[in-house]
C-alpha cells in the first residue's frame, strides 16, 4: 500500500496500552492525520497501566496528545464511541487504514461477527467492506479456540493479525525497546517509514 494520509487508531481495553500510545506518537511524528477512538475499557486500562486519564471529553484528549506529541493543529481528531456522523462511520469517507492497538478479544469477536455496535466496530467493518488495511493487535494468553477462529476469520478477510510479540534478536535493553519492536511492525504494515529497530540483515543485529 502507499503511505496513508489518514489513519484511524483505536484503543480497546486489552493490556498493552504502551503500544497504543507509542504508536500514536509515531503516527503523529510521521505527519499522518489521526482519527483516535477509544473504548470505555481502554480508559480503565490506560489508568491502570500508565496512570493516564483518557477523559470522556474528547477535546481534552485531543489537547493532551496534541501538546504531548507536538501535533499540527487539526492533525489529531478524537471521536466518541457513538459519534455516527464521524467520517470513519461511512464507506464514503474512511481513513486509508485502521489499527486497533491493543485489541481485546471482545472487539475481535464483535468485528468478526460484523456487529458494528459502536464506532470502533463500525469503523473496522467499513475497512473490511472497502478493502482498506485493517490491522488488529490482539492481546490475550493463552488464546482459546474461539479467539483463534475469530482471528482466522478476519485474516481470511485480509485483516492483518499482528500480535504484540516482541522478538529478542535485536537485544532489547528496555521495555521501550520491546514496545518499539511491535510498533515498528505496525508502521511497516502501514508503509510508514521508521527506524525504531534495526532491520534483520542490516549488520546491526
Ligand atoms: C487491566 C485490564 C486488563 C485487561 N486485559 C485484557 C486483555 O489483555 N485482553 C482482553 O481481551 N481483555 C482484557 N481485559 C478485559 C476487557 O477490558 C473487557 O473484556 C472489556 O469488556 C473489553 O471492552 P472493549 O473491547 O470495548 O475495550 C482487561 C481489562 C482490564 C481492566
Amino acid at each position: 500500500m502507499n503511505q496513508p494520509k489518514t489513519v484511524t487508531l483505536a484503543f480497546t481495553g486489552a493490556s498493552g496500552m504502551p503500544y497504543g500510545i507509542r504508536l500514536l506518537e509515531c503516527l503523529l511524528a510521521s505527519g499522518v492525520n489521526v482519527y483516535l477512538l477509544y473504548s470505555q475499557a481502554a480508559q480503565v486500562v490506560a489508568k491502570q497501566e500508565l496512570d493516564l486519564t483518557l477523559s470522556g471529553k474528547k477535546q481534552e484528549v485531543e489537547t493532551l496528545f496534541s501538546e504531548r506529541f507536538n501535533a499540527r493543529p487539526g492533525q489529531l481528531t478524537v471521536f466518541g464511541r457513538e459519534e455516527w456522523f464521524a467520517p470513519v462511520a461511512s464507506g464514503s469517507n474512511p481513513a486509508d487504514a485502521m489499527v486497533i492497538c491493543p485489541c481485546t478479544m471482545g472487539a475481535l469477536a464483535a468485528i468478526a461477527a460484523g456487529l458494528s455496535d459502536n464506532l470502533i466496530e463500525r469503523a473496522a467493518d467499513v475497512m473490511l467492506k472497502e478493502n482498506r488495511k485493517l490491522i488488529l493487535v490482539p492481546r490475550e494468553a493463552p488464546f482459546s479456540a474461539l479467539h483463534l477462529e475469530n482471528m482466522l476469520k478476519l485474516a481470511r478477510m485480509n485483516a492483518v493479525i499482528l500480535p504484540p510479540n516482541p522478538g529478542f534478536y535485536h537485544h532489547p535493553k528496555s521495555i521501550a525497546d520491546l514496545v518499539d519492536f511491535v510498533v515498528a511492525k505496525i508502521l511497516d504494515q502501514l508503509a510508514i517509514p521508521q527506524s525504531l529497530t534495526p532491520r534483520w540483515g542490516s549488520g546491526a543485529n
